[in-house]
């Protein structure tokens, strides 16, 4: 059985089939799933998807892309959600220099905020990251905030070892089973076993051989088989201990 740590099934791309896919997901071996808001109306999507099925936890929070739609009255909002049982980590929250598709001081800002906020509640927090790594890892050290993953990791074994000895926790998604993935195959082995965890971040990056097809939970095992070949571990052995550090990870 595996854990999903880290999925979006509010996404547009699930429309008319989003019921049956995840009614069908304890049958394909996934045993918990968790749904990531991305901003307000995200955050309460994952909400209702963690009251109708038993096996959704979700994250709330701004995606640095919506850092300029966090009002005060959003954030609230996102607050009270935090208090709700099934909710159980701030996110995904952080930088984006990439896209840019929000200020920059504006992506740093609401970062910060969300870390203080995470930390008053004693929340974990979900992390993105592109481009940005230098101002997170400096925010983050600032914020105190020693609980938290950085999803979909593609960073260096410099940065993965200043992570870890934060604190934090490290996921990787179908992105290790592309061909480019290079900087994979130093960074996965170096990752000790109790701080890794396997995601989807469906319906974005399908693992190999799907990879261009929509993505979905029912996925996931390909990305525990590649952190599997990587480490040199068992499958099987991959299965258990992910969904071990899921499970502590997100209090179930
Ligand atoms: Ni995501």
């Amino acid at each position: 059985m595996l854990f999903d740590t880290h999925a979006h099934y509010d996404d547009p791309r699930f429309d008319g089939i989003r019921d049956d896919l995840l009614a069908s997901m304890p049958g394909k071996g996934v045993k918990y799933i968790t749904n990531i808001g991305t901003d307000l109306a995200t955050s309460r999507a994952t909400l209702e998807l963690t009251r109708k099925y038993p096996f959704v936890y979700g994250a709330a929070g701004f995606h640095p892309h919506e850092a300029k739609s966090m009002t005060d009255e959003a954030l609230d909002e996102i607050v009270s959600m935090l208090g709700d049982g099934k909710i159980r980590a701030m996110g995904e929250i952080g930088l984006d220099y990439y896209y840019d598709l929000s200020e920059r001081d504006v992506q740093r800002a609401a970062f910060a905020r969300q870390l203080e906020i995470a930390k008053e509640l004693d929340l974990p927090v979900v992390i993105h990251e592109r481009e940005a790594c230098a101002d997170m890892l400096d925010i983050l050290s600032a914020s105190g905030v020693r609980r938290g993953v950085v999803h979909c990791f593609g960073g260096s074994r410099e940065t993965a070892k200043i992570l870890l000895d934060m604190g934090f926790y490290i996921s990787f998604t179908g992105a290790i089973t592309f061909k480019n993935a290079r900087k994979a195959y130093e960074v996965v082995p170096y990752i000790p076993s109790d701080r890794i965890m396997a995601e989807t971040d469906c319906p974005y990056l399908t693992p190999v051989p799907f990879r261009g097809k929509r993505n979905d939970s029912g996925y996931v095992h390909l990305v525990a088989e590649a952190i599997a070949q990587l480490k040199g571990l068992d499958p099987e052995e991959v299965a258990r201990i992910t969904l071990e550090n899921g499970k502590r990870f997100f209090r179930l």
